[in-house]
C-alpha cells in the first residue's frame, strides 16, 4: 500500500494545480494571537479541524482565510491583515478575517452554534432559529466570500470548511464561475426528517450545491445529505455517481475519513519532553493507580461526558474491589462557554465528579480527577501514554480524532479504546471496545471488559488500530480529497 506523506500531497498539488493558487477557508484560524505579561503570545485553538489542516498547509504552502479571533491578533498581521504561520516556522499566510462582537454573536454563537451544531448532532439540545442570527450569518458569510475574492489574482482552488460558511460556495461561484469549489463537512450530516426543520433548509442546501466536491467522512453521512435533498430541492440526485445537478451545475458527494499525522504524534509521543512530562503529571497528580482510564474532549455536550461518568460510577458500585486502585482522569478544554447549554454542562460535569469521588472515594483516593490544567500538546501526549484506556463516548461525532491520537501516541501497541458506535471513528476502528453511551450498564460493563482484558488481546487490537490509522493518515484524507478536487477542475477546464 502506498503510504501517503506530507511530500505526496506536495506533488500532487505542484502537479495538478498548474497556475492555480490553494486556498482554504475555515471559520477557525490555525494560530490566535494574544497578548500576556511578556508580549504577543501565540497559542493553537482546540479544534479536530486545525488539528487536521494545519500539517496539510504547511506541507502545501497556499492561503488560509480564516476569522481572527485571538485578542491581539490586530497587532500581529501586517495592513492587509496578513501574517505567516507558524509564527516559529513560517509555511503559509493566514489572512484573518475581523468581525464585530455583535457579528460573532449572531453568525457565530447564534447560527453556527447554537444552530446548525445542535441540529447536526443528535444529543436531543432543541436547536434555536433565530432571525437575527441568520442576518448576521449572511452577512458574514458574505464577508468571507469578499475576502477571498481580495485574496484571489488569478485561477484558483477554493477549499471550504465546515458549517459556519455554507452560503460561501454560492456567493463566490456567482462571482467568479471558473473557480474550482470543494467544501468538507467536518460534522455529521443529520437525517432529512432532522434536517427538514430548518426554516432556511434550502438556502444552505442551495449554497453548499454551487461547490464541484462536497465530502464527509462517512458514507452514511453522504447519503443523509442526497436524501436530504431529494427530499427538499429540485435536483437531479445520482446516486450510482454519488452527485447532485442543481441549477445547471453538478456536486460530487464523497467520503474522506480525516484523520491524524500518526508518524509525527507517535514521533512526538517519544520525546523527551513527553517523558519529562509523564513523570511531572504522574507526582503532581499522584498517578500511581493499577488501572487509568482518561476522557480527553473539548467540553461540549456532544461529547458524552456526563454519560461516561455516570457509566464509571456503575463500575466502581459493580466492581468495589477497583476502588483505590482504579482512577478515571477526565481532562479537557472549555469551550463556546458564551452558551448557556455548555455553561451547565460543566456545572453538571463538576457535580457529577463530587458525587462519585463521595460514593467511591476509598484508601484515602478519590476515583475521578477532573483535570482543569491548560496542557501543553507534550502533556496531552504524556496522558495518552500513561492512560491505559481511553474513553470516548460521544453522544454523535463527525470522526472524533482524540480516538486517533491515542492510538497514534501509543507507541508500546499497549492500551485499550473504548469508543461510542455514534462516531465516525468507529466505522474505522472496529478493533476499539464499541460502545452504545446511552446504555451505562453496557459502558460500565465494557470498561470492566477493558481493564482486566489479557495484555496479549489489548495488543492484538492496538496493533490492528495502529496499521488503520498510519495508512488511512491525514495525507491520505487531503491527498484523496485535493485528488478529487483537481480532477473536477480539469473536467471543468476541459469543459
Ligand atoms: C469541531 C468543528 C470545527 C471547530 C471545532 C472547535 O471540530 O467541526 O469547525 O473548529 O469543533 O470548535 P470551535 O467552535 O472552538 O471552533
Amino acid at each position: 500500500m502506498h503510504q501517503w506523506t506530507a511530500n505526496a500531497v506536495k506533488e500532487l498539488v505542484d502537479q495538478r494545480l498548474g497556475d492555480a493558487s490553494l486556498f482554504v477557508v475555515s471559520n477557525r484560524e490555525p494560530y490566535l494571537h494574544e497578548m500576556d505579561g511578556t508580549g504577543l503570545r501565540w497559542t493553537r485553538p482546540a479544534s479536530g479541524l486545525v488539528t487536521a489542516l494545519d500539517p496539510i498547509l504547511q506541507a502545501t504552502g497556499g492561503t488560509w482565510i480564516a476569522h481572527g479571533a485571538g485578542g491581539a491578533d490586530r497587532k500581529a498581521v501586517d495592513v492587509d491583515g496578513r501574517v505567516m504561520v507558524p509564527p516559529d516556522d513560517p509555511r503559509y499566510t493566514l489572512r484573518r478575517v475581523w468581525l464585530t462582537r455583535e457579528e460573532e454573536q449572531g453568525y457565530y454563537y447564534g447560527y453556527a452554534n447554537e444552530t446548525l451544531w445542535p441540529l447536526c448532532h443528535i444529543a436531543y439540545i432543541r436547536p434555536t432559529f433565530r432571525p437575527r442570527d441568520w442576518e448576521h450569518y449572511r452577512s458574514v458569510n458574505e464577508r468571507f466570500c469578499q475576502t477571498v475574492l481580495e485574496e484571489l489574482s488569478g485561477p484558483a482552488a477554493v477549499w471550504i470548511h465546515d458549517y459556519h460558511l455554507t452560503l460561501v460556495p454560492r456567493l463566490l461561484r456567482s462571482r467568479r464561475p471558473d473557480i474550482t469549489l470543494a467544501h468538507f463537512w467536518h460534522i455529521p450530516w443529520p437525517a432529512p426528517e432532522v434536517f427538514r426543520i430548518c426554516p432556511w433548509k434550502r438556502e444552505l442546501l442551495d449554497g453548499l450545491l454551487a461547490n464541484d466536491l462536497l465530502g464527509f467522512h462517512i458514507r452514511y453521512h453522504c447519503d443523509n445529505f442526497l436524501d436530504t435533498v431529494a427530499r427538499e430541492l429540485e435536483a437531479r440526485v445520482d446516486r450510482e455517481r454519488s452527485s447532485v445537478t442543481y441549477r445547471g451545475h453538478t456536486t460530487l458527494v464523497r467520503p474522506f475519513p480525516i484523520s491524524v499525522d500518526a508518524e509525527h504524534i507517535e514521533a512526538a509521543a517519544g520525546s523527551e519532553a513527553v517523558a519529562r512530562e509523564m513523570v511531572r503529571l504522574r507526582e503532581r497528580y499522584g498517578l500511581v493507580h493499577e488501572r487509568i482510564a482518561l476522557g480527553f474532549d473539548r467540553f461540549d455536550y456532544t461529547k458524552g461526558i456526563p454519560d461516561r461518568l455516570l457509566a464509571v460510577d456503575r463500575f466502581l458500585t459493580l466492581h468495589p474491589e477497583w476502588a483505590g486502585r482504579f482512577l478515571f482522569v477526565q481532562a479537557g478544554i472549555p469551550s463556546r462557554t458564551r452558551i448557556s447549554a455548555y455553561r451547565s454542562l460543566g456545572r453538571r460535569i463538576q457535580r457529577a465528579v463530587h458525587r462519585i469521588n463521595r460514593r467511591h472515594a476509598a484508601r484515602g483516593r478519590a476515583p475521578v480527577l477532573l483535570l482543569d490544567e491548560q496542557l501543553s500538546q507534550a502533556g496531552i501526549l504524556a496522558l495518552y501514554r500513561i492512560a491505559d484506556c481511553l474513553m470516548v463516548t460521544s453522544l454523535h461525532d463527525g470522526m472524533n480524532l482524540v480516538a486517533k491520537e491515542y492510538v497514534a501516541a501509543r507507541r508500546d501497541g499497549d492500551g485499550t479504546l473504548l469508543l461510542s458506535e455514534f462516531t465516525g471513528a468507529a466505522r474505522e476502528l472496529p478493533q476499539a471496545l464499541l460502545v452504545n453511551p446511552y446504555d451505562v450498564a453496557g459502558t460500565a460493563d465494557t470498561l470492566a471488559l477493558a481493564l482486566a482484558m489479557p495484555a496479549a488481546e489489548r495488543q492484538r487490537r492496538m496493533s490492528r488500530l495502529r496499521e488503520r490509522v498510519h495508512e488511512w493518515n491525514i495525507y491520505r484524507w487531503a491527498g484523496e480529497m485535493l485528488g478529487a478536487l483537481l480532477v473536477t477542475r480539469q473536467g471543468r477546464a476541459a469543459g
